[in-house]
């Protein structure tokens, strides 16, 4: 299996590293604009192999669209990250130009490949390259949801001092600092609700803390994060080119489910074979609905900055 990384900045490299490491596909190839970049960082990771055991080609290429040629999954991380103090809408006016164009390269060479989107606004961003390309809508697939999922499982563990992978829970609705709903009542520890371990207060910290995640960690490293991002796409392609059906929140093209429509935001998904297959509905009680509402409203109001080219 061959999945494509446009962009070998933080983000796109750690998910290769991650994918080669996690032995998740045969051949990864590393796309940047910047000469000899993509090349560097392929070369470092290919001199892993026999220090990590694995047998995955990584190929570096500087805008080479043709070596990404039959891809099975092409993950699109292209445009400039966030930088302390900026929102991740606030990327729209450059990132959005360059998606559209990215995508159009990459369909070129792979017009069979499931697309998953990174680049922020990432919601925007994954309905601007569902629109534009007009691929059916279970092969494009907004990376967010897992993301902020992790970040949360990680603030309940530290939270409950327990193990993270001890801890369920879902992050779903934007992938943005005021739009992501953590979803603390269905979140448990081993099988029991969360609620019966840790207090109100506690749990309304940890679900403040998972929503400026990304926020905290470009404030700390000057840029945004990558390591957990980078695994996060992993995960999600893992899921896709092994079709191991796998339930995560994911940035999808809605049709009516969850009372909404024509717009990419986070709901769980099965994630196979097909891209997103089937959206599942985890019965949001009345302020979790009303919270998903609020949020829907927020990315469709950042869809309309790009209305002219989704149109
Ligand atoms: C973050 C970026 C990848 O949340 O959106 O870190």
């Amino acid at each position: 299996m061959k999945v494509s990384v446009i962009g070998a900045g933080n983000v796109g490299a750690t998910c290769a590293d991650a994918i080669a490491f996690r032995r998740i596909a045969s051949e990864v190839v590393l796309l940047d604009i910047k000469e000899g970049f993509a090349e560097g960082k392929a070369l470092d990771m290919m001199q892993t192999a026999t220090l990590n055991g694995f047998n995955t080609r990584i190929v570096g290429t500087t805008n080479d669209y043709s070596k990404t040629a039959n891809s099975d999954v092409v993950v699109i991380t292209s445009g400039i990250p966030r930088k302390p103090g900026m929102t991740r809408e606030e990327l729209i006016g450059i990132n959005a130009g360059i998606v559209k164009s990215v995508t159009q390269s990459v369909l070129e060479h792979s017009p069979e490949a499931i697309i998953v989107v990174v680049s922020n606004p990432m919601d925007t961003m994954t309905y601007l390259a569902l629109k534009s390309s007009g691929l059916p809508k279970n092969r494009v697939i907004g990376m967010g949801g897992i993301l902020d999922s992790s970040r949360f499982k990680c603030y309940l563990s530290m939270a409950l001092e327990a193990p993270a992978n001890d801890i369920q829970g879902m992050v779903i609705g934007g992938h943005g600092d005021t739009t992501m709903i953590p979803l603390t009542r269905l979140a448990s520890y081993q099988g029991t609700p969360i609620s019966q371990t840790l207090n109100a207060e506690t749990l309304n910290q940890v679900a403040a803390d998972t929503m400026v995640g990304g926020k905290t960690l470009t404030g700390l490293l000057g840029t945004s994060a990558w390591y957990a991002p980078g695994a996060a796409v992993a995960t999600l392609v893992d899921s896709v080119i092994n079709d191991q059906k796998r339930l995560y929140p994911c940035s999808v093209y809605l049709e009516g489910e969850y009372g909404q429509s024509d717009i990419c935001i986070g709901v769980p998904v099965i994630l196979g074979k097909n891209g997103w297959e089937k959206v599942v509905d985890v019965n949001l009680n009345d302020s979790e609905k009303d919270l998903f509402e609020k949020s829907a409203a927020a990315v469709r109001n950042m869809n309309s900055v790009i209305a002219e080219m989704t149109a």
